[in-house]
């Protein structure tokens, strides 16, 4: 790999096909950060419950939010963990809940959240290498990446380890509750007007549906190797 250029990798996926923790060790492994852009839409969303004057379904509310700087989404770096600021204040530790996740798909649908944080995003892959994950990374933020990956699996599989995930962390959880709201979160994600969730025309799909952790990994890493070797 060059180390003279800043290098941007995108993943993208529908929620719980395993980006999170498999691009941490990703990142790790290539030795650059890893920016969890849900976090920030999570922040955005926490923001919205904590205030119950504002709706997540009002877009005129949450720009106003945004124009008149009552809400300031920041990410800082500690070594290779993200911290997510809400206002100046580390939220990090509060944006893994259900409803928080709930929220954060409820305000990203409109134009104005999403054009708030993207242009974060940019500003932040203008830094330093980073591998980002999300959405609608590949589509929108950064349309040039060279590697694109679209991790997708089935959606049982997926709300199988969401559940477990939430009871390893010692969070109230039942799977029938769980698909069902993954279900929901899916039809949301792919079905809003702005940046809708898909795979980039040049992403490669990873389908991870019964894919061990470090089989997973270690296909991401190989598809990152082969692109970066041919540049
Ligand atoms: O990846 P996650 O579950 O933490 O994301 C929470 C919500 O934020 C998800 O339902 C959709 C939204 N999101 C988005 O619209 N675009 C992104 N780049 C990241 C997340």
């Amino acid at each position: 790999m060059k180390n003279n250029q800043f290098i941007s990798i995108a993943v993208d996926g529908p929620v719980g096909a395993g980006k999170s923790t498999l691009c941490d060790a990703l990142a790790r492994r290539l030795g650059i950060v890893h920016l969890d852009t849900g976090a920030m839409y999570r922040a955005f969303g926490l923001y919205v419950l904590r205030h119950q004057d504002i709706s997540p379904d009002d877009e005129e509310a949450l720009g106003r939010l945004i124009r008149e700087g009552q809400i300031n989404i920041g990410v800082s770096f500690e070594g290779d963990s993200q911290i997510t600021l809400l206002n100046g204040k580390d939220v990090t530790k509060q944006l893994r809940g259900e409803a928080v996740g709930t929220a954060a798909s409820a305000v990203s649908r409109f134009s104005a959240v999403r054009r708030y944080l993207v242009s974060l995003q940019q500003e932040l892959a203008k830094e330093r290498s980073l591998l980002i994950d999300g959405r609608d990374i590949g589509t929108v933020v950064l349309p040039d990446a060279k590697v694109k990956i679209f991790l997708t699996a089935s959606v049982e599989d997926r709300a199988l380890r969401r559940f477990h995930q939430l009871i390893d962390a010692g969070i109230d959880a039942d799977y029938a509750t769980v698909l069902k709201d993954m279900i929901a979160r899916d039809e949301q994600d792919q079905n809003r007007q702005t940046d809708p969730l898909r795979p980039a025309q040049d992403a490669i799909i990873l389908d991870t549906t019964n894919l061990k952790f470090e089989e997973s990994l270690q296909k991401m890493l190989a598809i990152v190797c082969e692109v970066y070797e041919q540049n």
